[in-house]
C-alpha cells in the first residue's frame, strides 16, 4: 500500500475523478458522433452542461502560484466562453490587482459585502465573461466576527456562511483564491466548493507536503477533496523538475494534471504589469499550458 492509499483522501478521489471523467468523456464522444463531427477540438470545445463547477485554489505554502493560477486559469476559461467568477479571499488583494487598477470595494466592511442583498452589487465584470469579487478590508475581520456572532446565536458550525451566501449565484465556474492557511474563511471556501486545486512547485518538499495536505484537508474539512494537483514552476531542462513530476504522478496518479505550468519569465513580467499571460504574451508556452489546464478542469 503506497502513501496515498494509506492516507485515503486523494486515492479515493482519484478513482472518483477517473470515473466522472470517463463518463463525461464518453458522453461528449456520443454527442459528437450524433452531431457528425469527431474532431478532438470539437469535443473539447463543448461547454459542460452540468452544475456549476467550483474550486478553491489552495496550498498551505505561499509563493507556489495560487494567485497566478487563479488569474490565468480564470482568463483561459473566460476565453473559452465560460461565464467565470473569480473570488479574491486574500485581503492583500494580489488577485484583484490583475484585473483592476483601482479596487472600488477595498475599504468596505464585512457587512457591506457579505450580505445577501449586497453581494451581487460588489461583483464586477472585469473582462468579457470574467467577473471578480475583489478583496476588501472586511475580510480581515471574517474569522473574529463570524466566531463572535455564532457564539451569541448559539450555532456551532461556522463553515456554512460563504456557502449560504454564494450558492444562489449562477456562473459556469467559480474559482476562489484562498489564503495559505486553514483559517475560517478558507474552511468556508472549501465547504462551498468541495474541491481544491493545489499548485505545487517543483522542489523536494512537494511530495511530502502534498501527502500531509491531503490528510489535513480530509480531517479538517470532511467535505474537501483535492481535485487536481497542478505542477508549477516546471523547468524541463532540469532533472529535479522531471524527477519530482514523475514522483507526484506515481503517487497521486491522475489527480496530477496533464497540464504542467512552466517556469517562465513571461509570467513574472505579466504579474508585474498586472496582466494575464493572454493579455501580454498570448503565444508564450505558459499561455499554452493554461489553455490546456482550462480544458482539463472543465470536466469535474
Ligand atoms: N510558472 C511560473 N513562472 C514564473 N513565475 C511564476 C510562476 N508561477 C508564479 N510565478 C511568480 O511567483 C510569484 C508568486 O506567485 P503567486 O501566484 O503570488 O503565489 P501564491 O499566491 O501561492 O503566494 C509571483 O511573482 C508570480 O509571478
Ligand atoms: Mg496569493
Amino acid at each position: 500500500m503506497n502513501a496515498s492509499q494509506e492516507k485515503g483522501g486523494i486515492f479515493f478521489f482519484t478513482n472518483l475523478a477517473d470515473s466522472h471523467q470517463a463518463f463525461n468523456f464518453y458522453l461528449k464522444v456520443c454527442i459528437c458522433i450524433l452531431a457528425g463531427d469527431c474532431s478532438i477540438t470539437r469535443i473539447s470545445n463543448l461547454q459542460p452542461t452540468g452544475p456549476m463547477l467550483k474550486y478553491t485554489v489552495f496550498n498551505e505554502k505561499g509563493g507556489v502560484g495560487k494567485t497566478t493560477i487563479s488569474a490565468n486559469l480564470a482568463a483561459a476559461l473566460s476565453l473559452r466562453k465560460m461565464k467565470v467568477l473569480v473570488i479574491d479571499f486574500d485581503p492583500k488583494g494580489n488577485l484583484t490587482n490583475y484585473f483592476l487598477e483601482e479596487n472600488p470595494i477595498k475599504h468596505k466592511r464585512l457587512e457591506d459585502v457579505f450580505s445577501p442583498d449586497k453581494l451581487e452589487g460588489n461583483i464586477i465584470e472585469v473582462r468579457k465573461n470574467l467577473h471578480l469579487l475583489p478583496a476588501f478590508n472586511g475580510l480581515y475581520a471574517f474569522d473574529k466576527t463570524t466566531y463572535l456572532s455564532h457564539q451569541f446565536s448559539g450555532m456551532d458550525d461556522y463553515t456554512y456562511i460563504v456557502e449560504n451566501l454564494l450558492q444562489r449565484l449562477r456562473f459556469d465556474i467559480i474559482i476562489i483564491d484562498a489564503l495559505p492557511t486553514f483559517n475560517l474563511l478558507t474552511l468556508n471556501a472549501i465547504q462551498f466548493t468541495k474541491y481544491l486545486l493545489v499548485p505545487v512547485s517543483m522542489n523536494y518538499w512537494a511530495l511530502r507536503s502534498m501527502i500531509e495536505l491531503d490528510a489535513k484537508v480530509f480531517n479538517l474539512t470532511r467535505v474537501g477533496r483535492i481535485f487536481k494537483i497542478i505542477p508549477n514552476f516546471h523547468d524541463k531542462v532540469t532533472t529535479v523538475s522531471r524527477d519530482i513530476l514523475e514522483e507526484l504522478r506515481s503517487t497521486f496518479f491522475t489527480a496530477v494534471t496533464q497540464a504542467v505550468i512552466p517556469r517562465r519569465i513571461a509570467l513574472e513580467k505579466a504579474t508585474g504589469a498586472s496582466k494575464t499571460i493572454f493579455e501580454m504574451f498570448p503565444n508564450d508556452s505558459a499561455a499554452v499550458a493554461f489553455k490546456k489546464l482550462a480544458r482539463e478542469i472543465m470536466i469535474q
